[in-house]
């Protein structure tokens, strides 16, 4: 059976916001070059879409973490499936998320970039709950503050499903 999906952001809105982000991450890195940090799999179109709109050097890697299983809430236990291959230290890594609910995942992954010396870690996310946050993180890019609602699309699933709509809505219940 298909689920009712009500749309929160439409496809443009989404495009604009992200095109104002790369223009601000590119003022902000002027002169620098920036490692984009993709957390996957949610993470991956707003990641693709956020580099093409930077116009610093940009170096691209991917992670996978996990710490949900099939559930709707964090267990706080996150763990690294997939690390990133390039090298991170004396880098400008910004770590790409698709939204940010407990907080657990980019608390663990700063201390992660910390211990390994990049020169700078900033923190970028399409989504932010904030309503949900366990553990306080310091987000330097917010695409949108939402309310706390389960939302898929643009790469956000339920149970790896809704992943390819191309903009976020959330499942009506
Ligand atoms: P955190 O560690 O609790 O901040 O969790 C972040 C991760 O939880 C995200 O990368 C998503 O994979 C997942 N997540 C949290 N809220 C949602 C949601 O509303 N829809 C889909 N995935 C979500
Ligand atoms: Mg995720």
């Amino acid at each position: 059976m298909s689920d009712k999906i009500n749309v929160l952001l439409p496809e443009e809105q989404i495009a604009a916001r992200i095109r104002e982000l790369g223009k601000e991450i590119s003022e902000d890195y002027a002169g620098e070059s920036v490692y984009l940090v993709c957390v996957l799999r949610g993470a991956v179109f707003f990641t693709c879409e956020l580099a093409k709109r930077i116009t610093v050097p940009v170096m691209l890697d991917f992670m996978i973490t996990s710490s949900y299983g099939s559930g709707t809430v964090s267990s706080g236990d996150v763990r690294i499936k997939k690390d990133v291959e390039l090298p991170v230290e004396g880098e400008n890594v910004i770590i790409v998320e698709d939204i940010i609910d407990s907080g657990n995942t980019l608390a663990t992954l700063s201390k992660v970039f910390a211990e390994r010396k990049a020169k700078s870690i900033r923190l970028c996310t399409l989504l932010d709950k904030p309503d949900r946050r366990e553990v306080d993180v310091d987000v330097d890019y917010i695409g949108f503050t939402i309310p706390d609602e389960f939302v898929v699309g643009y790469g956000l699933d339920y149970d790896q499903k809704y992943r390819n709509l191309p903009y976020i809505g959330v499942v009506e219940q």
